[in-house]
């Protein structure tokens, strides 16, 4: 596997497992062992790692350039990855609110929704689209991608990544 792609799969499988973690933390809110307060973190966690520092590596490098190299993408599946990004960030938004409230049982069910949406999400881009991403760029462009994805992570903090990874593991 290409090391630009590496990356993003290894975001992928701390997203996978944050969504495991997060469905036990819902169990012992639901079970009164935790306070929903808890889920502040968790949302955190969605919103700077999976969405900051995962969904704008996507969004600003590698899927870019991918339309640049076939522009039938840009209205195929790119488009479909776009917009699930866009509705996961409305989805936490409204997870948010219901955690704000207090609302546990409904908080849940909209996590399920999100969280089952994200893993197809995920399996679609690790089975299709980073194919597709070796398949037409280069060794060197990947490269680039490769550089660029490093300085979006220093852009954000690499030792905030390394703290949400750690959190996680
Ligand atoms: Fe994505
Ligand atoms: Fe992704």
């Amino acid at each position: 596997m290409n090391e630009a792609v590496k990356v993003l799969t290894h975001e992928h499988e701390t997203i996978k497992r944050a969504i495991n973690q997060t469905n036990v933390l819902f169990a012992d809110i639901l079970n009164g062992n935790k306070d929903i307060k808890a889920m502040h973190e968790r949302i955190d966690f969605f919103r700077k790692y999976a969405d900051g520092y995962h969904h704008h590596k996507e969004e600003e490098v590698l899927f870019p350039e991918m339309i640049k190299r076939n522009e039938m993408l840009e209205y195929g599946v790119i488009h479909e990855m776009l917009q699930n990004h866009e509705d996961f960030r409305e989805m936490l938004a409204e997870i948010e609110t219901l955690v704000n409230e207090g609302n546990a049982t409904l908080a849940l069910s909209k996590f399920k929704a999100y969280s089952e949406a994200l893993l197809e999400h995920i399996a679609v881009e690790d089975e299709e689209v980073f194919q597709i991403a070796e398949t037409l760029l280069s060794e060197d462009e990947l490269l680039t991608v490769l550089y660029r994805f490093e300085d979006c992570d220093r852009e954000l903090g690499v030792d905030a990544k390394k703290d949400w990874e750690d959190t996680i593991e």
